[in-house]
């Protein structure tokens, strides 16, 4: 039995136990309408407190039934025979009360929270939108306003802050069951509160409904979003069984929705990553000290989100001025988090206390890990390595961030090759959530774990990559890049091009990523392989940036910038630079230049799985999702192929799926 009931003079303590963390399945839902019945039944029963057991109150839904049809009996029943029990329950919650945890908790007369938990409504970031009255009965608690942040939203409160807004009646201090026995008590003696179904609730101000869509359809983040809040607003307009109905009708549409499946897959996708069946049983390196070499864009970012997680850091720069530069970079990122209220003036303080910036190399001989991020030349991080070799500690573990080079070409000869590896984030390292973890072929399997728990202490989605030039996201990048060019040689706008992919759901579109990143980075390093021999193909970007359009920095990339935060506009030169290279094809509307561009990403994607140099195409899911903006609600480029199938996908691509591609797709 998951469900128990005991008493405690006359009131009840009914204890969810179903681990890990009393997930509403089928079984769970039962057992809760029998204890309604058995504590209905027993007239020396006053009243119940519902608690569960282990980590949490109850989590939310069974994930594991996400993908087959609902079975009674259903939640909003259970959450109903709760509410409508001849006594009242006390739901005692601890831990995380969340989507169907908190429905439950919401068909309880009152809800007490002990410290340090979490309540609220995530279901809008699975595509889905509470199933089980949460859009009912949460503005008849909260009231709009604060219904509409918490449902939309998708992020859960804290007990202060649902304490705060009225969420929750009472904060438990010291024991919760102890807690909420006494509120019970107390509670029996005073007239009891309508239970939620039963009340009124204020309508919103005029204008309310359109105010909240506006921004919602701002965010630009699927369908979810904007169907909760079509149910709240029933909910003011419709009386409660009505208001339950449509609630539930939007919940089951929706879970059948590709957005819903599509986020399903990154949901369970993101919690694979982190353990990835290789490294079971394998015992990560603890790290204590870190050191960064380089104080540049990423050498400081990586450096900061290395503080974050308390470590302290050693920053290794070339020379006294780069150095202060490196430093100033730091005391920037920081800054900027304290402008957006990220981290407060004392903790900023403590990020910099954490940090030494030196050039001497022998500080780093202690340091637990090092990562480089020095220029991307394969001389300058040869004589890097080589040097961290002499000084550090033979069981540090060194990595490169290095974003093209082959990681056994910057170590080769170096002595014991167990301890490298390539550790590529992204830029702003302290924020973006991906990290490429690249093994070498002699990486020990420990330092690979090390890697791993490093990146789930840093807050990161790590996915292994294997090693060729840009590893899995920046060959795709480039991949999709070309691919933007070719519809600009065919003849299609390059605002038209931009305009498809937000369109599709990227924040930003090929060109406008390119001219806010710089294209002077990807152009130094086509320079570099002409020079070393290798034949690259000349882009258009080639062109632009040869005479000074370099991007926003410059003023000028693919667009003109009045000035860096001024919108892109389209350029009249960037038009004669061009024309003799784009050609009038016919005219793409923009679902077809998304889908065009979005399959070239999925045969890119293809290869790296067929050459292994991603384990799964989940992975290369992840990538994107979380290096390159790919709308999460998408699924990403691999997922979105298998939805799209062959046949589609040939429409899209305007040929054949390459063989790689079709066997991926035939596979799935
Ligand atoms: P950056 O030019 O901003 O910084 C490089 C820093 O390394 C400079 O501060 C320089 O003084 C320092 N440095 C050079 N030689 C050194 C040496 N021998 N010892 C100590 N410090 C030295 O470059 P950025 O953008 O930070 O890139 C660094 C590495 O990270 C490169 O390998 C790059 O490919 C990679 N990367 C860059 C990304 C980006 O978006 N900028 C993203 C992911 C990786």
């Amino acid at each position: 039995m998951a469900v128990t009931l005991e008493k405690d003079g006359s009131i009840a303590v009914v204890t969810v136990d179903s681990p890990p963390v009393n997930a509403l399945s089928r079984d769970l839902r039962q057992e809760l309408i029998d204890a309604a019945e058995a504590a209905d039944a027993d007239p020396d029963i006053e009243a119940v407190v519902l608690m569960g057991a282990g980590r949490a109150f109850i989590a939310g839904a069974d994930v594991s039934e996400f993908d087959r049809l609902p079975e009674p009996p259903h939640l909003p029943d259970v959450v109903a025979r709760i509410e409508t029990a001849k006594k009242p329950w006390i739901a005692a919650i601890h831990g995380a009360a969340l989507g169907g945890g908190m429905e439950v908790a919401l068909g309880c007369r009152f809800r007490i929270a002990a410290p340090g938990t979490r309540l609220g409504f995530p279901e809008v970031a699975l595509g889905v939108v509470p199933g089980a009255g949460g859009t009912v009965r949460t503005p008849r608690l909260v009231g709009f306003d604060k219904a509409v942040a918490l449902v939309t939203g998708g992020k859960p409160v804290g007990e202060e802050e649902a304490k705060a807004i009225g969420l929750i009646d009472a904060i438990a201090e010291g024991d919760l069951r102890q807690a909420a026995l006494s509120f019970a008590r107390a509670a029996l003696g005073k007239p009891m509160p309508s239970p939620l179904a039963a009340r009124d609730v204020a309508a919103p101000h005029e204008g309310f409904w359109v105010e909240a869509e506006t921004r919602l359809a701002k965010r630009g983040e699927g369908a979810a979003r904007l169907r909760a809040l079509a149910c709240l607003k029933r909910a003011a307009e419709a009386d409660f069984a009505a208001a339950m109905a449509h609630e539930r009708a939007t919940f089951l549409e929706l879970r059948a929705s590709d957005e819903a499946a599509a986020l399903r897959h990154v949901f369970f996708a993101e919690r694979a990553a982190s353990r990835p069946p290789e490294l079971k049983g394998i015992e990560p390196r603890p790290i204590r000290s870190a050191g960064v070499v380089g104080g540049g864009t990423m050498g400081a970012g990586i450096a900061l989100a290395l503080r974050r997680t308390g470590l302290p850091v050693v920053l290794l720069e070339r020379d006294e001025a780069a150095a202060a530069r490196g430093l100033d970079n730091f005391r920037d990122l920081v800054g900027g988090m304290v402008k957006r209220a990220l981290v407060s003036e004392p903790e900023a303080d403590e990020l910099l206390a954490g940090l030494s910036v030196t050039t001497e190399i022998r500080a780093l001989g202690d340091a637990d890990l090092v990562i480089e991020a020095v220029f991307e030349e394969i001389g300058v991080k040869r004589d890097v390595f080589a040097r961290l070799d002499g000084v550090c500690r033979p069981d540090a573990i060194l990595a490169t961030n290095t974003s093209y080079l082959d990681p056994r070409r910057i170590v080769a000869g170096l002595g014991d090759p167990e301890r490298y590896v390539g550790l590529h984030f992204f830029s702003p390292a302290h924020v973006m959530k991906l990290l490429e973890i690249v093994p070498l072929p002699e990486t020990a399997p420990e330092v690979l774990a090390t890697a791993f728990a490093l990146a789930a202490r840093l807050g990161k989605v790590p996915v292994k990559a294997g090693i060729c030039e840009g590893f899995i996201g920046n060959r795709i990048l480039k991949r999709y890049r070309a691919a933007a060019e070719d519809l600009l040689r065919q003849g299609a706008a390059i605002a038209d091009i931009d305009a498809a992919m937000r369109g599709f759901g990227f924040r930003m579109g090929p060109f406008e990523a390119q001219d806010m990143g710089g294209l002077d980075i990807a152009y130094l390093q086509r320079e570099g392989a002409r020079a070393a021999g290798e034949p690259v193909l000349e882009t258009l970007a080639d062109i632009l940036v040869r005479v000074g359009r370099k991007g926003r920095k410059t003023g000028a990339g693919w667009y003109d910038y009045a000035e860096s935060a001024a919108a892109p506009t389209p350029s009249s030169e960037v038009g004669e630079l061009l024309a003799a290279h784009v050609g009038g094809g016919p005219s793409l509307s923009g679902e077809a230049i998304a889908a065009r561009l979005v399959s070239e990403m999925a045969e890119e994607g293809a290869a790296i799985l067929a050459e292994g140099i991603a384990v799964a195409a989940k992975d290369i899911d992840l990538v994107e999702i979380h290096g390159y903006g790919f709308p999460r609600w998408r699924g990403g480029p691999m997922f979105h192929a298998s939805r799209r199938g062959a046949k589609r996908f040939a429409d899209d691509l305007g040929r054949p799926p390459s063989p790689a591609l079709a066997a991926f797709l035939s596979a799935g």
